[in-house]
């Protein structure tokens, strides 16, 4: 039985990237592995929300895992900000991380890059935070997209540095995991690059069938493929490989063999597509929205996620000072 943990950013609605490349995994996990999924509501503060938004994005993003199956009896599942002790571990992992490798993550100088004006502290400690959620439940599995790879790679570096310092093995080095497949990627709809959740380029599980219409059929392709069995280009591409985890594999090969004839109809692919993917949001949207009416369950699992994750987050922050050296006189 593996330990696993995995969290997503408050920063919003969940889209068809989070899905596939996360919650998916996630749920597959549940049935048999020590799990603990949350809500990484910390991390949301990077981008300064306000109070009432804040608020509102976990719980929606709380009822957005329960809807995506997401079982609180079975995993463990909590708000990051209800376990402190992450923040201690995070402090102490600090101590030996150092800057240069900080500001060579790719996440911080996209971010610095987009953001000139809000380059804090809380970015470039971003992977220390991050590592510090994996490592205080000890686990060695973390369902993630291809996105969070490098988050991983620092994870491991962190967790295996505090072992030499303090010549232990305390800490296992967890691996970033899509039952033995690549790391996912999903494309956003505008041609190039990951569909994000402020990218303006999603499609998010709570979208009502219109909208999901109306993104798909704006999305960018191109002019036709212009010779026989011709590669689709970057957009065209993406739209496959949206179509790759939600469609029927017979609609793939059908316009695969239409592009390669140079004889598909984008508006007929889209249209189909959009189509699939109301097929496949549509009971998640429904489930959302009755688990959003009910607040006092939300509380109750909550509450419950709470006390189980602080308890293996506690047992992990006693033997860690042991280990560093704070020991009673
Ligand atoms: P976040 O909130 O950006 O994304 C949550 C999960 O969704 C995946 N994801 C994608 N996968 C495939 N294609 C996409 N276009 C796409 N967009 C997002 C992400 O890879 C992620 O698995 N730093 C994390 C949150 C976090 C965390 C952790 C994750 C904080 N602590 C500890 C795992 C373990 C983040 O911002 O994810």
């Amino acid at each position: 039985m593996d330990i696993v943990v995995s969290g997503i950013r408050s920063t919003g609605n969940l889209h068809l990237g989070n899905y596939f490349g996360m919650i998916r995994n996630a749920v597959k996990m549940q049935s048999e592995n020590k799990c603990f999924f949350f809500i990484a509501d910390y991390h949301a503060l990077t981008t300064h929300p306000n109070p009432d938004t804040l608020h509102v994005n976990i719980k929606q993003v709380l009822a957005e895992y329960l809807a995506c199956g997401i079982d609180p009896d079975v995993s463990t599942l909590f708000i990051q900000s209800d376990v402190p002790q992450v923040s201690e571990l995070y402090l102490l992992l600090n101590m030996n991380a150092y800057i240069g490798e900080l500001e060579r993550t790719a996440s911080f100088k996209e971010k610095v890059r987009r953001h000139p004006d809000n380059v804090n502290a809380g970015l470039l400690t971003y992977p220390v935070l991050m590592a510090a959620d994996i490592i205080i439940h000890k686990a060695n599995k973390v369902p993630v997209g291809k996105d969070q790879e490098q988050h991983l790679e620092m994870t491991r570096k962190f967790a295996r540095r505090f072992n030499q310092l303090y010549k232990t093995e305390y800490f296992p080095e967890p691996d970033a995991y899509n039952f033995g497949s690549d790391l996912i990627k999903i494309p956003g709809l505008d041609g190039s690059g990951k569909m994000g959740k402020s990218e303006g380029n999603g499609i998010f599980l709570i979208d009502d069938p219109s909208v999901i219409k109306k993104k798909v059929m704006s999305a960018v392709t191109d002019t036709g493929p212009t010779a026989l069995n011709q590669e689709p280009s970057e957009p065209v591409k993406n739209l496959f490989s949206i179509m790759e985890v939600l469609s029927e594999p017979s609609t793939i090969e059908y316009f695969r063999e239409k592009h390669a004839a140079c004889e598909i109809r984008y508006g007929d692919m889209k249209k189909q597509l959009a189509e699939d993917i109301i097929r496949f949001t549509t009971p998640i949207r429904e489930r959302i929205n009755e688990i959003l009416s009910d607040s006092l369950s939300l509380r109750k699992i909550v509450g419950e996620g709470a006390e189980k994750a602080r308890e293996s987050a506690s047992r992990t922050i006693s033997e860690v000072r042991k280990i560093i050296g704070y020991r009673p006189f």
